[in-house]
């Protein structure tokens, strides 16, 4: 059985590495890494990264791997081999070997409990789950434009582009997944999918996450200053660590702590087919973001540390606000209280690793079965559904 430190590791190779291992690490690079097409300081022109729309040169020079970068690379970045970057095609393919489809899990057990009349539910566990719903039924559109039209115009990098190409297609399955999930509840769909501009506590959060983006969809922005690359890195820690590392974590707590008392397991297996898939984007945008690192090391001044880590630390905010607008008396085994210090025990370990000190030194885990939930080879029972290992192509190990 692996447990998250193995899952993170596995998929981020930096993983469980201490701020000073980090650190050493992006030292030990300024030595020998090839910083030429890096921009020093300033705001003056240096090779801007292509696009792929550029005319083709006939008989340019072939693509030299050493010139491959994640911003501002000169190499061509329609020509995905020679490959650089493994650890991006290796999450290409671990998310092609995850495909799945919302229509396939049964919802007959979560429509009887949401439409019978028996008691099965709360009114406090109705509230949350449709205030639960409603953050993820757009949040999943936001990430989808955020990697459209922000971010992807910005990787220089075609295997970091295979990837973002499979990610964006998770994101349109996790929007379908929200779809099916109105349709077969019979749920108001006008309520659903207006609640983040009904709702304040999910407004002030995708207003906080949308800024970015809307930061780098400017015609003009572009990676070659410090101030346009330093932007996209806080594009990426803002969705990449916050959206989908943090908040999307404490959502996925709430539904599973329902599945585990055997509610709504129909939702609570979407669930845990999208926070697979999740994680991997989650480890994806965090390896991005220490790659730039080490090629860029002069992005990363203390100032800039200190800047993310105010980021995650108003991220962790309008979060707790959100649970407590979520569960304002609090479910068997869930509150808003647990939420708070979830986040807090989640936030550190994002901290650690993008190589900043924890945020909130000493918080625990209060829901230490979502280490155990996310290894689904060994959940086949644990919602007594259908077996949710579900491979299409070589093996993926968890
Ligand atoms: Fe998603
Ligand atoms: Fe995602």
């Amino acid at each position: 059985m692996l447990n998250w430190n193995e899952l993170e590791a596995k998929s981020n190779p930096n993983a469980g590495m201490t701020p000073e291992m980090m650190s050493n690490m992006t030292s030990a690079m300024d030595d020998t890494t090839d910083v030429t097409q890096a921009v020093d300081s300033g705001d003056h022109a240096s090779p801007h990264g292509q696009t792929g729309l550029e005319g083709i040169a006939q008989g340019a020079g072939r693509v030299d791997v050493s010139a491959k970068r994640i911003i501002n690379a000169t190499a061509d970045v329609n020509q995905l081999l020679p490959m650089k970057y493994t650890w991006a095609w290796e999450k290409y393919l671990a998310g092609c070997n995850n495909h799945w489809m919302p229509t396939e899990v049964s919802m007959q057990a979560d429509i009887a409990l949401w439409k019978g009349r028996d008691g099965g539910l709360t009114a406090d566990e109705r509230a949350m789950i449709m205030r639960n719903l409603g953050f993820f039924a757009t949040a999943e559109s936001l990430v989808a434009n955020n990697i459209v039209l922000a971010i992807y115009k910005q990787v220089t990098n075609p295997e970091c582009r295979q990837y973002l190409l499979r990610q964006a297609f998770e994101e349109a399955v996790h929007t379908h997944t929200f779809q099916y999930i109105v349709e077969s509840l019979g749920l108001a769909e006008g309520e659903l999918f207006n609640m983040y501009r009904e709702i304040p506590s999910i407004t002030a959060k995708d207003e906080w996450a949308l800024k970015y983006t809307k930061n780098l969809a400017d015609g003009d922005f572009d990676t070659s200053t410090t101030k346009g690359a330093q932007d996209f890195l806080r594009d990426l820690v803002a969705f990449y660590v916050v959206f989908e590392g943090m908040w999307f974590y404490t959502g996925f707590a709430q539904i599973l702590s329902l599945g585990r008392r055997n509610k709504m397991t129909g939702i609570a297996e979407q669930y845990q087919y999208i926070m697979r898939d999740e994680s991997i984007h989650m480890n994806f945008g965090i390896d991005v973001i220490n790659q730039i690192k080490i090629e860029n090391p002069h992005l990363w001044t203390e100032d800039f540390k200190a800047e993310v880590t105010r980021m995650l630390k108003e991220a962790a905010e309008l979060e707790i606000a959100y649970a407590r607008d979520t569960m304002p008396h609090g479910l068997l085994g869930l509150n808003a209280e647990m939420c708070a210090e979830y986040l807090h025990f989640i936030a550190n370990r994002r901290c650690n690793q993008i190589g900043l000190a924890e945020l909130f030194p000493g918080a625990t885990n209060p829901f230490p079965w979502m280490s155990e939930v996310i290894d689904l080879k060994k959940e086949k029972n644990f919602f007594e559904t259908r077996v949710t290992d579900y491979q299409t192509g070589g093996a993926l190990n968890w």
